[in-house]
């Protein structure tokens, strides 16, 4: 199994047939390769042994009910779990082939390299131009022509431009749900992440506004990697590549979302999706 592990992370390929689920495809850059995790929230633990691949330019979904793990699963990715007291980690972390867990590791490169969106838009109560600012000023961009780009071309990925170039100087806070929760990816953006974590972008908004999101993550998907938790599985179904299913901490199964949902090899995974728990 190592060997295949080792010649998959080369892009050598491997069979079709061997089902080594946490194995991504071969033509695909691994970003994040995480083994043996385990994390306890003091005597509690939350995490136990995850081993996980993702790969860029894909979205992978987390699913699972409430208080498996999930959130915690995500925070980890980004360190952002430490900021817990009493939380205690084992196992790697491989992000693009360094354990980000190893002293030589510098924290704050890893998350100019990975942006979170949370549930709850979260926009700093300052105008939109400067909601979108920030993050580059605080890595030294001081030229403001150079700033009026990125804000303008992060808005634009982030397909909210057109809503709200004629009132970038009003605050924030005036927008929409949905928009603010737009505006929240278009400030990840602005500092060029490569991963981009989303613990249920959608869950506080409507449906129209999660329609706009949803296909927002199917453009980003093409330069990001996307990782993604969702209660909602017709979501995870529409838009993810990959699914993880989590229970009590564990990963109880990985695939191609296709197979998760059609034919999922655990009975639990497959008691989950039609609804009977959760
Ligand atoms: N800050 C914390 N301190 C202690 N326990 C926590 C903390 N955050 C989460 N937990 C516990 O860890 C488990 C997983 O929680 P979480 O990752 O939030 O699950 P999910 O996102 O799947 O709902 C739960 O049992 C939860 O009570
Ligand atoms: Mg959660």
């Amino acid at each position: 199994m190592g060997t295949l592990r080792e010649a998959v992370l080369k892009n050598e390929g491997y069979k079709a047939n061997d089902r080594l689920l946490e194995i991504p495809l071969p033509s695909k850059k691994v970003i994040y390769d995480i083994q043996h995790l385990n994390l306890w929230y003091g005597n509690t633990q939350a995490l136990k042994d995850v081993n996980l691949a993702v790969n860029e330019k894909e979205v992978t979904a987390i699913i699972g009910p409430s208080g498996c793990g999930k959130s915690t699963y995500l925070k980890t990715l980004n360190r952002m779990v430490e900021l817990v007291p009493d939380v205690r980690t084992t196992g790697t972390i491989m992000y693009r082939g360094k354990n980000i867990f190893d002293t030589s590791f510098k924290e704050e490169e890893l998350r100019t390299w990975v942006g979170m969106v949370f549930q709850k838009p979260n926009p700093f109560p300052k105008s939109i131009y400067e909601n979108i600012a920030y993050g580059p000023k605080i890595h030294g961009i001081r030229n403001k022509k150079l700033l009026d780009q990125i804000v303008e071309r992060s808005l634009r990925s982030a397909y909210i431009w057109d809503e709200v170039k004629d009132r970038l100087h009003d605050n924030a806070y005036g927008l929409s749900g949905g928009q603010q929760q737009r505006l929240c990816i278009a400030r990840c953006l602005a500092i060029e992440p490569d991963v981009i974590l989303m613990d249920e972008p959608t869950s506080a908004l409507d449906p129209k506004s999660t329609r706009k999101v949803e296909a927002l993550i199917q453009e980003l998907k093409k330069e990001f990697a996307i990782i993604i938790v969702t209660h909602n599985m017709q979501q995870a179904a529409r838009i993810s590549d990959r699914t993880a299913f989590f229970l009590n901490g564990e990963v109880v199964e990985y695939d191609k979302t296709g197979r998760i949902f059609s034919n999922p090899t655990d009975s639990r995974t497959e008691d989950y999706i039609s609804g009977r728990f959760g």
